[in-house]
């Protein structure tokens, strides 16, 4: 089984000292990337700016990215041969327009920055899904949960979504912890109590397998 996995966040640069980013640690992607190696996996971990080592599973392959857009160049590259596709990443939405060649110097009162759309690397790989593929996607939602998320299943082309909600306490950026439900296409919903990430990966990679063979017996 060979497994591709985006993590972490993107930083979206202003000029040679400044980016836009975000609070994703990778915690969650490096932790599948660890458990979908110890369950026998090939996998292929393209990662945003993290602090986090790389996983010491030899196995696991990584690549390390800044941007949006130099990580859909890498998923895309690998997409077809990978059996199942993880999007853990919390992909920067847009970056600016201009990237500036030096500092930008302070000048007035205010500054207004005009922000452009990056390519939605889920989706548009989800274009591209043959149906032996498995995609699982997540979801940070912090209202109409459950909506949004059935929502992002459909239009990026998921067999699962991982919900994550900021109203749950320990749960999201930055925590060793996190408290999720899984949805699918049938609208089945499986719920998961608040656990460490370590061993979340663990549950997420056993129904990952559980699903794909269901899936194949089809
Ligand atoms: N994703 C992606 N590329 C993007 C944005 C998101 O691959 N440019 C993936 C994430 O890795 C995640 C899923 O899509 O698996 C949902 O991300 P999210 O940011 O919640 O969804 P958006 O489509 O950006 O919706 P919104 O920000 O409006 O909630």
């Amino acid at each position: 089984m060979r497994v591709l996995i985006t993590a972490g966040p993107t930083y979206e640069p202003l000029d040679p000292v400044r980016f836009i980013g975000n609070r994703s640690t990778g915690k969650m992607g490096y932790a599948l990337a660890a458990a979908f190696a110890a369950a026998g996996g090939h996998v292929h971990l393209i990662s945003g700016p993290s602090a986090l080592p790389a996983p010491a599973h030899p196995a696991v392959e990584l690549t390390r990215v800044e941007t949006a857009a130099e990580m859909y160049t890498a998923a895309a590259a690998g997409a077809s041969a990978a059996d199942v596709w993880v999007f853990a990443a919390a992909v920067a939405d847009y970056r600016p327009a201009q990237v500036a060649a030096e500092k930008i110097k302070k000048a007035g009162e205010t500054l207004t920055l005009e922000l452009v759309k990056n390519v939605d690397i889920a989706a548009t790989l989800g274009q591209t899904k043959r149906a032996e593929q498995f995609a699982v996607g997540f979801a940070l939602e912090t209202t109409n949960e459950l909506a949004h998320a059935q929502d992002k299943l459909r239009r990026k082309n998921f067999d699962l979504v991982v919900l994550n909600s900021l109203r749950d306490a320990g749960a999201g950026f930055g925590h060793d912890t996190n408290k999720v439900s899984v949805l699918d296409q049938a609208g089945q919903v499986v719920t998961f109590e608040l656990m460490a990430k370590t061993d979340l990966a663990s549950e997420l990679v056993r129904l990952v397998l559980a699903r794909r063979t269901a899936f194949a017996t089809i």
